[in-house]
């Protein structure tokens, strides 16, 4: 049986696709920085973020991936690390990523490296899935209003003027 490659295995959206693949009896691999306090399902082997290590990516079938990095350098070695071992893909990207818009073309900086990632796994040969949400409702209202208003001078756009999503959405719940 291959395994399934969690990177973000303890967020809000790869907890639950944790949850539903232990559920479903697979063999789950997932990385925290924090691997003794992640609070994942028993028979989980919970592993640092380190993909480079020797050995990470051994049996590994299918692998989800989100991005946490301000920059899209160490994508390439991991896409092609990947590739050597991965059939399949799915990579959450952020929501601001433009599609069909080139890396370098794309508003933020944010969206770059999203979707610099995104050009990377659609032109590796790996089978991809891309998922991009728009907003968690999981996300506090509250304290981005507060954040948005301090960079910009202006009130944030309503919560509810947005087309807010669960996580659970995308990551499925056990049933
Ligand atoms: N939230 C939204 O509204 C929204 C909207 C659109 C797109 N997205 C995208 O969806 C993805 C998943 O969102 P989410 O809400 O599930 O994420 P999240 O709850 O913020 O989870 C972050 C995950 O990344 C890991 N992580 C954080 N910093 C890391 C680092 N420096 N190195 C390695 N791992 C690190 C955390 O693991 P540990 O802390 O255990 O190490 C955790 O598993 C994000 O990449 C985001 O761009 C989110």
């Amino acid at each position: 049986m291959s395994t399934y490659l969690l990177f973000g295995g303890t967020g809000n959206v790869g907890r639950r696709v944790v949850a539903r693949l232990t559920w479903a009896g697979a063999a789950v691999r997932a990385t925290s920085r924090h691997p003794r306090t992640a609070g994942l399902p028993a028979g989980v082997e919970v592993v640092t973020p380190d993909l480079d290590a020797p050995g990470a990516l051994d049996g590994v079938g299918a692998a989800f991936l989100m991005w946490p990095f301000h920059s899209a350098e160490p994508a390439r070695p991991l896409v092609g690390a990947l590739k050597r071992h991965a059939r399949r893909v799915v990579f959450m990207t952020g929501g601001d990523a433009r599609p069909g818009v080139a890396p370098e073309r794309q508003p933020t900086a944010v969206a770059r490296w999203h979707a610099a990632l995104e050009h990377l796994i659609e032109r590796s040969g790996i089978e991809w899935t891309i998922l991009s949400p728009s907003t968690f409702m999981a996300n506090p209202p509250p304290a981005v209003s507060t954040a948005v208003l301090g960079i910009t001078g202006a009130p944030a756009t309503p919560l509810s003027a947005w087309a807010a999503e669960h996580a659970a959405d995308f990551g499925g719940e056990p049933r």
